[in-house]
């Protein structure tokens, strides 16, 4: 199979935060960005995978600073590594006060996302490369991340 650059895979999307989103301090839930995650990490996995994938685990997540009512959130995605059938996929959120022209970042995830058959059997994808600084500093990084997922779960 040929090989995909990291860049092929990237999705940036944006989404403005609206009260039914928030709670009660008009900022977002967690749970409503742990949402936004796996919707922008799936499309990058099946826009690098050609096809469906699943979510097989999400990293850790940590809020660092909350997005409010009137906010842009937006969602970065990009296919750092790939194993046989399994794609880790990094996700940046940040949030933007449009009025302020302030940016904040609010979490940062790893999300392993599985290429399925037809039958939701695992398939193979292509292997992925690094071009910038960047990509290539979240490759290299992969494979400890993958042991470390590894140790903690029963894979
Ligand atoms: C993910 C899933 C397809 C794996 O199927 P499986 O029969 O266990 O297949 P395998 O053991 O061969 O694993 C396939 C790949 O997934 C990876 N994987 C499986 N479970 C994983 C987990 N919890 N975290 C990270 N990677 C995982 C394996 O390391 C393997 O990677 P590789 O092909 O790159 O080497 C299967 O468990 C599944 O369908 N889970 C439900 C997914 C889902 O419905 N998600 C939505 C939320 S409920």
């Amino acid at each position: 199979m040929e090989k995909r650059s990291i860049n092929h895979s990237r999705i940036i999307q944006t989404r403005l935060v609206l009260p039914p989103d928030t709670n009660h301090l008009d900022t977002i839930f967690g749970g409503k960005v742990l949402a936004y995650i796996d919707e922008v990490a799936a499309l990058s996995a099946m826009k690098h995978a050609g096809g469906v994938v699943v979510t097989a685990s999400i990293d850790s997540v940590s809020f660092l600073s909350s997005a409010k009512v009137g906010d842009a959130l937006t969602m970065e995605a990009f296919v750092t590594y790939t194993g046989r059938s399994s794609m880790e996929v990094y996700v940046k959120v940040t949030a933007h006060d449009i009025a302020k022209d302030e940016e904040m970042l609010t979490t940062e995830s790893f999300v392993t996302m599985v290429a399925v058959d037809e039958n939701g059997k695992p398939r193979p994808v292509s292997q992925v490369y690094p071009e910038t600084e960047e990509e290539r500093k979240l490759h290299e990084s992969a494979p400890a991340r993958k042991k470390h997922r590894e140790s903690r779960s029963h894979i």
